[in-house]
């Protein structure tokens, strides 16, 4: 079937089983996921034409991964967001078993998304694939027609590179020129990325083995993304295999960011090691995007690989997390959700200077989808936090919590109602005593940023609706300086 109408062939079916849906308990107020059906990494995030895109891996006939399509939404402010025509369909012999994760460009008015063709020619998908770079254009962001001459890139390099495992194309611009990073492995299993140049985004040069891990660092990196943030250059990518040390890495795949340095000529990016972009659950495939304003966006798969999904009961599964500003202060990454988001405030509740003695709760502080900031004085405490979407009982409720003496915190959903359970850490330090907390909570998410975004942790939760209550706790005197609620405002204003 031609692409176009497989692409009306698979908007259709997301949108009638969207119309089938009730508004289900856990289906997420203003995180975008896809009206219906399974959604993964985040791709061609950008600004075209006075409005953000963001694309998606998608499966728009049910709520596994399946034979991968592009999904589409845009905004105009990164919080009101509008649900478009599946962009992207698997039509043609070089990308039948999938369109998988890319980029996008514009250049010359006419937007450019680059994307991985997917074939599998055996039984076993992890090497019985062929991997090819192909390309899609659109004058008006809504329409693609893919580039007859695809694919752009159709082999992997000659080299220590392992010619199945060739994907996740980042194109960016640069004094003229357009680079590409891909995710790799080497023949040993070792996670890299290969960089590409291209002076009219069709003709692509290959220049080397850019990056490569040392250590721990995973047998394959999947959505390399090669930026600089405040000066600072670093890769971000999303490694799989790395093993779990100490309180880090336990989740299944990790997201990434290795600071480092992009020599001369480009053909070799020096770095030690590797920090995680967010210490909490289901955060991975993360793509940046720079905007109009100048700033490094990034947003996220809020999700991970082989977790239950307990929203497949409401024909859903997967979404992204918050867009989030990324910036460097003291040597570190930064990241905090993006400011437009306060349009969606509405009916704010506020304390000050209240004391946490054992436990507190507070009127009017619960609910379902809301933001809460918090300021804790934790001078005279060893152990404090508290918990959210609570049945009251203390039999179903998501916890933070700090540890004073080990400067940690802890994410623990061991009692968040259905589905995947456990526990994450990230050491954080107080400033001044002072702990700052802003937290973003949605039917189904919870995202949680510590000292104004020094460290994050993002979950998946499953509580019961009626599970809104708040409350805090600790083991000595904590003075909550200022309590901040908003609720939100749902901000999917359509769905198709
Ligand atoms: C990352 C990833 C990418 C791939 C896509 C397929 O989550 O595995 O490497 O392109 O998902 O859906």
């Amino acid at each position: 079937m031609p692409h176009q109408e497989l692409v009306k062939k698979a908007t259709a079916s997301v949108m009638e089983e969207n119309k089938r849906q009730d508004a289900g308990e856990w289906r997420l107020d203003y995180h975008i996921t896809a009206p219906a059906f399974w959604i993964n990494d985040p791709n061609g995030f950008c600004y075209y034409n006075g409005e953000y895109h963001l694309f998606y891996q998608h499966h728009p006939y049910s709520v596994n991964w399946d034979n991968m399509h592009w999904g589409h939404i845009k905004s105009k402010d990164l919080t009101y967001w509008e649900d478009l025509p599946v962009a992207l369909a698997p039509s043609e012999s070089y990308d039948k078993d999938g369109c998988f994760s890319g980029s996008a460009i514009e250049k010359d008015g006419r937007l450019y998304l680059f994307y991985t063709g997917n074939i599998w020619n055996g039984p076993d998908p992890d090497t019985d694939l062929k991997q090819t770079q192909c390309l899609a254009y659109s004058d008006d962001g809504i329409t693609f027609t893919k580039y007859e001459h695809n694919p752009v890139i159709s082999e992997a390099p000659e080299g220590d590179i392992d010619p199945a495992h060739f994907r996740d194309p980042k194109v960016w611009e640069e004094e003229g020129m357009y680079y590409c990073i891909l995710g790799s492995k080497s023949k040993e299993n070792i996670g890299q990325a290969l960089l590409y140049k291209s002076a009219d985004l069709l003709n692509w040069e290959y220049i080397s083995i850019v990056a490569k891990g040392n250590g721990n660092m995973g047998y394959m990196w999947e959505c390399p993304d090669l930026i600089t943030v405040n000066g600072q250059d670093m890769i971000v990518m999303s490694p799989q295999g790395v093993k779990p040390e100490g309180d880090l890495y336990h989740n299944l795949h990790q997201a990434v960011y290795l600071p480092g340095h992009l020599e001369e000529g480009k053909e070799h990016f020096q770095f030690e090691h590797f920090e995680l972009l967010d210490y909490g659950f289901d955060f991975y495939a993360p793509q940046t995007t720079l905007d109009v304003k100048g700033r490094r966006l990034i947003a996220g798969w809020m999700a991970m690989w082989e977790s239950p999904m307990p929203e497949e009961k409401e024909q859903w599964t997967g979404a992204m997390t918050l867009p989030r500003e990324l910036w460097m202060e003291q040597g570190r990454l930064y990241s905090f959700p993006v400011e437009e988001l306060q349009a969606l405030r509405q009916k704010q509740v506020f304390y000050h200077n209240v004391y946490i003695n054992n436990s507190l709760q507070l009127d009017g502080i619960n609910g379902k989808t809301l933001e809460l900031r918090l300021t804790i004085d934790a001078n005279k405490a060893g152990h404090f936090g508290l918990s959210f979407r609570g049945d009251g009982s203390g039999r179903e409720q998501t916890t933070w919590s700090y540890d004073v003496n080990e400067q940690k915190a802890v994410l623990d959903r061991s009692l968040a109602g259905e589905g995947p359970v456990g526990v994450r850490k990230a050491k954080v330090p107080l400033r001044d005593g002072l702990m700052d907390l802003c937290i973003y909570i949605d039917s189904s998410s919870v995202e949680i940023f510590m000292q104004h975004g020094e460290v994050s942790m993002t979950a998946r939760i499953y509580p019961k609706e009626s599970s809104t209550a708040i409350s805090f706790f600790s083991d000595n005197l904590v003075e909550l300086v200022k309590v901040e609620k908003w609720d939100l405002k749902p901000s999917m204003t359509t769905r198709l």
